[in-house]
């Protein structure tokens, strides 16, 4: 999971924000905006499954980063009434890890396995048994004298989520009963998450203010969570008592956040792409070398909005940066193209 924010240097205000976080996180289906589809999907099952008395069917929820995956997971926990365990891909070294953590379970719980994509091979192989049999096969005794066991474990709930569905093995996505697409949030959305938040936080904010926040969140709930925080911390210094649209706009550029969200990395990654590739295609490896920034980072957290706003293509060859990019960035587009010949 990758955190995007410069503003966060100290351990002690991390924690601050972390605990402000806990506060905005929607506790139940109800209070959770948006992702009509899996909201109705995800009741149904829910129902269905306390009727029959039975765990719910394994779920895999993917998405960018701070769609709501994490937050969800809790959600069915909750509703469901039973325990989270939570985990993730890369926190899971050995088998004997998955093992305990499997067979400490309680019939109907959830284990929440965070960046599943990151699983070890040999660990995932594990998963396959229990997610189909809610069995453990282990080997016992090494060489010739091997044999394998099998354990009967309760009857649980898999929860998986990823940034990137397409580096799941297939025998591990096939074994999920549900699996759910996270998408950027619509304008409105946004808006009713800034003003839940406020209210949650104690915070004055006219509609515009909101609308202007929401405009700039990147369809992201975490990220207007994050602007709200960060805006009402210069309300508190300015003693500013309700925070309006002029207000928003001065701090939003003080963040160096423009009006389509985009902050000082979109924009190298975008002007990296034309200035020295002539608006591509050009692969990722490239653009992370002339941004330093990882590829992983470019993939997981900026890319995805990048095309979603239509300011990048993805082709066979690589990423175009397209023609509306160039006009948000007050670039001529035919006169970078000619550029080429
Ligand atoms: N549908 C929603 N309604 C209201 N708030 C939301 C919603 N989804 C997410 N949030 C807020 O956004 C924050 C980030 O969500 P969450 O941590 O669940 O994202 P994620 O998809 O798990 O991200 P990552 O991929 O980085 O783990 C939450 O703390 C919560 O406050
Ligand atoms: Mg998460």
């Amino acid at each position: 999971m990758i955190e995007r924010d410069n503003q966060i240097t100290s351990t002690k205000a991390a924690n601050q924000d972390d605990k402000l976080d806990l506060t905005l996180r929607p506790k139940t289906l109800e209070e959770y905006v948006g992702q009509g589809d899996t909201k109705m999907n995800l009741k149904v099952a829910m129902q269905a499954a306390k009727k029959r008395d039975e765990p719910v069917e394994h779920i895999l929820l993917y998405g960018p980063p701070g769609l709501g995956k994490t937050t969800l997971a809790n959600i069915v926990a909750r509703e469901m009434g039973v325990n989270i365990k939570t985990t993730s891909g890369p926190a899971i070294e050995k088998q004997g890890d998955l093992a305990s953590i499997l067979t400490n379970l309680q019939e109907n719980d959830i284990l929440f396995i965070d960046e599943i994509h990151r699983l070890k091979t040999n660990i995932e192989e594990i998963l396959y048994s229990a997610m189909e049999d809610y069995a453990l096969d282990i080997i016992i005794g090494k060489g010739p004298a091997a044999r394998s066991m099998r354990l009967d474990l309760p009857k649980f709930t898999l929860i998986g989520a990823t940034t990137k569905v397409g580096s799941l093995s297939a025998p591990l996505r096939d074994r999920f009963g549900h699996i759910y697409k996270l998408d950027f949030y619509q304008d409105d959305e946004i808006q009713a998450i800034v003003k839940r938040s406020a209210g949650l936080l104690d915070v004055q904010i006219d509609d515009a203010g909101t609308a202007e926040i929401a405009k700039s969140a990147r369809k992201t709930p975490r990220i207007a969570n994050r602007l709200l925080k960060r805006i009402r911390d210069f309300a508190t210094v300015e003693d500013y008592k309700k925070i309006d649209l002029k207000f928003t706009q001065k701090c939003l550029k003080t963040m160096g956040v423009d009006i389509l969200g985009l902050d000082k990395t979109d924009r190298q990654i975008l002007l990296a792409i034309i200035d020295k590739f002539n608006g591509g295609p050009v692969g990722v490896n490239a653009i992370a070398a002339a941004t330093a920034e990882e590829i992983e980072t470019i993939e997981d957290l900026y890319e995805p909005y990048l095309l979603q706003i239509g300011f990048l293509d993805r082709t066979k060859r690589g990423r175009v940066v397209t023609e509306n990019a160039y006009v948000h960035l007050n670039l001529d587009y035919s006169e970078n193209q000619n550029r080429m010949f």
